[in-house]
């Protein structure tokens, strides 16, 4: 007879949920949902070894755990960092979380152009969510911005290295669903940057799921670079016979005009179901595909909403009444901005 596995109590926000050991806090935190989820930009729960690398979902650990109830002396990165049984952790209602999430949003817009405008990404970039909910009016630095032209890295994606947060995800894919590795990170530090090994060109079968993983506009897809803003745009789910992949898609329609297809994404904005090139690429006649119905896209994003305004829902799921008084505090700093 199997050993039942003790689970770890962990409150988060003053919420609380029990867990397998070895769950990340950000993993726990899903778990809950609402707006106690840290913001993760990095942390990809369908690739090995993903996080650590933009402190994004940085949250206080007010209680180590129920047998060493110290705090942690420093604000940790929620998606390496483990639950403990009786942990606490605050996110939302953690002022020195917010004022560290500020921070690094400013540190990971030091050499981002403000490009939005005309990047592809815009309305479904993590980066400028992030910008909108943490970001901080002007800048404080003043020297020379790293910049590097636009490069086109094989026939169907474009790398806008400008726009990288260096947050590896595209490497990882690469790396873990296809079987010849030709890209990575080159050099270290501010001259780091996303290249192609002695200029091979990202060829693979499975190679356009880069596009939906990377977090902002720094890899986008060729064949449909400038054909629309993406909030003009109608998502459906729609499926077709694919010999390499599942062949479930969501189609970005312009009328009866398919303007993109990208693999369908959780409300974490994490593929659901790797797609090929094929499908992705090649497939833009309505011929190919049996369509299903509207897709809900359910992340909190321009995207989702159609329009730059705070979601009707921001207290779902805040029963706090602690993360309610910030979440307020946060609307009323916003709003005396304005
Ligand atoms: S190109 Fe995109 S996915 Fe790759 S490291 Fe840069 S930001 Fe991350
Ligand atoms: S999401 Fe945790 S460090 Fe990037």
């Amino acid at each position: 007879m199997s050993e039942e596995i003790k689970k770890f109590k962990v409150t988060i926000d003053g919420q609380t949920t029990e867990v397998l050991p070895g769950t990340s806090i950000l993993e726990a935190a899903r778990q809950i949902g609402g707006k106690s989820v840290p913001p993760a930009m990095c942390y990809y729960s369908k690739l090995e070894t993903s996080g650590g690398r933009c402190r994004t979902c940085l949250v206080e650990v007010s209680k180590g755990s129920e047998a060493d109830p110290r705090p942690m002396p420093k604000l940790v990165a929620s998606c390496r960092t483990g639950v403990m049984d009786g942990m606490e952790v605050k996110n939302l209602t953690s002022e020195k979380a917010q004022e560290g999430r500020k921070a690094v949003t400013e540190f990971l817009l030091i050499n981002h152009p403000l490009d939005c405008p005309i990047c592809d990404q815009a309305g479904e970039c993590h980066l400028q969510d992030l910008g909108y909910e943490h970001g901080v009016e002007g800048t404080r630095t003043e020297f020379e911005r790293n910049t590097y032209d636009a490069d086109d890295i094989g026939p169907y994606i474009k790398l806008n290295m400008n726009r990288c947060i260096l947050c590896a995800r595209c490497v990882l894919a690469a790396n873990q669903l296809t079987e010849k590795r030709e890209h990575g990170i080159l050099f270290r530090g501010d001259h780091a940057e996303i290249s192609t090994y002695l200029n091979k060109a990202l060829d693979n079968d499975f190679i356009g799921n880069v596009i939906d993983v990377c977090p902002v506009g720094a890899l986008t897809d060729r064949t449909a670079r400038f054909a629309s803003r993406v909030w003009f745009t109608k998502p459906v789910n729609a499926t077709c016979k694919c010999e390499k992949c599942s062949g479930k898609a969501v189609l970005w329609m312009k009328g009866d005009e398919i303007v993109r297809v990208t693999a369908r994404k959780d409300q974490y904005d994490e593929v659901q179901d790797w797609i090929c090139n094929e499908c992705r690429f090649e497939r833009k006649d309505p011929k190919y595909w049996s369509i299903e119905g509207p897709r809900h896209i359910d992340r909190h994003s321009v995207i989702s909403l159609n329009h730059y305004e705070k979601p009707k829902d921001y207290y779902r799921q805040l029963d706090n009444p602690d993360a309610i008084e910030i979440a307020k505090k946060d609307e009323e700093k916003i709003e005396n901005n304005n």
